[in-house]
C-alpha cells in the first residue's frame, strides 16, 4: 500500500513567501498548488462580472467575498489530480467562515505552514517583486532576478503591490489570523521566513519528509 497523499495550508502575510515556498514543494512534492490569489487574479484577467467584483476588493486589500471565493476552491479541490496527489493550500482559508466551510466538506490538513516575516522586510520584498506572465513564476529585483534579458524585459507588478497597498493587505491578515490558527492549532508549525528561500524550504522539506515517514512507518507496522 502507498500512503495517503499529503494535505498542506501555507499561510503568511502578504509577501510572507508564499508562492515561492509553493514552487519549491510542488516541484518536489508533486502536490496540487491551489493558491486562492492566482483563481482570483484568473477571474480578474477574465473580465468576468465575479472577476470585476473581486477586483474592487483586492484594491483594497479587502477579503473578497465567500460568494466567490469558496465556490472557486471547493471545485479545485475536488478535482481528480487534488484528491490523487494532495493538495497544497496557498492563501486559503483567511477568515474563521472559511475554515468552517472547508471543514464541513471534509477539507483537513495535516500540517498548517505559518510564515513569519518582519513587517520592513515585506514591504520591501512586495515593491520589488515581478511575475513572468508566460511561466507565471516569480521573481524579485534584488533577492531573485531573472537569468535572461528576455524573461527581465517581459516581468509584470501586480496592480496591488505597492506600499500602501500592502499595508492595507496586511492590515486585513492581521485582523483574520487568530481566528484561522484557532481552527488548526494541533496542526500549526511557525515557521521563520526572514531567511533565504532556500533555508526557508530546508525547514518546510524536513516538515514534509517527516510526515511521510511517519505513514509509511505506520503502514509497515500493520
Ligand atoms: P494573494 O495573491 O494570496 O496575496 P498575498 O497573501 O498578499 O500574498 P502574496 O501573493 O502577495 O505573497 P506570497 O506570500 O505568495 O509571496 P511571494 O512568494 O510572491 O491575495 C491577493 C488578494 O486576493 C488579497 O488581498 C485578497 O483581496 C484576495 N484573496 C486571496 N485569498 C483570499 C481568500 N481566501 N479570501 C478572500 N480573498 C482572498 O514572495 C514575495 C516576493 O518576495 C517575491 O518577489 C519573491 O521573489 C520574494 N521572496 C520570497 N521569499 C523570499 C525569501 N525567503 N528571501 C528573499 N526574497 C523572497
Amino acid at each position: 500500500a502507498t500512503p495517503e497523499p499529503l494535505r498542506i495550508m501555507i499561510s503568511g502575510a502578504p509577501a510572507s513567501g508564499k508562492g515561492t515556498q509553493c514552487e519549491l514543494i510542488t516541484q518536489k512534492y508533486g502536490l496540487v498548488h491551489i493558491a486562492a490569489g492566482d483563481l482570483l487574479r484568473a477571474e480578474v484577467n477574465r473580465g468576468s462580472k465575479n472577476g470585476k467584483l473581486a477586483k474592487e476588493y483586492m484594491e483594497k486589500g479587502q477579503l473578497v467575498p465567500n460568494d466567490i471565493v469558496v465556490l472557486m476552491v471547493k471545485e479545485r479541490l475536488l478535482q481528480p489530480d487534488s484528491q490523487e496527489n494532495g493538495w497544497l493550500l496557498d492563501g486559503y482559508p483567511r477568515s474563521y467562515s472559511q475554515a468552517i466551510a472547508l471543514k464541513e466538506l471534509g477539507f483537513e490538513p495535516d500540517l498548517f505552514i505559518l510564515l513569519e516575516v518582519s513587517e520592513e522586510i515585506l514591504v520591501e520584498r512586495v515593491v520589488g517583486r515581478r511575475l513572468d506572465p508566460v511561466t507565471g513564476k516569480i521573481y524579485h529585483l534584488k533577492y531573485s532576478p531573472p537569468d535572461t534579458e528576455e524573461v527581465a524585459a517581459r516581468l509584470t507588478q501586480r496592480f496591488d503591490d505597492t506600499e500602501e497597498k500592502v499595508r492595507l493587505r496586511l492590515q486585513t491578515h492581521h485582523q483574520n489570523l487568530e481566528d484561522v490558527l484557532s481552527m488548526y492549532q494541533d496542526v500549526t508549525v511557525k515557521v521563520n521566513g526572514n531567511a533565504p528561500k532556500t533555508d526557508v524550504f530546508d525547514r518546510i522539506d524536513r516538515l514534509l519528509a517527516g510526515l511521510l515517514e511517519q505513514r509509511k512507518a505506520a503502514i509497515e507496522s500493520l
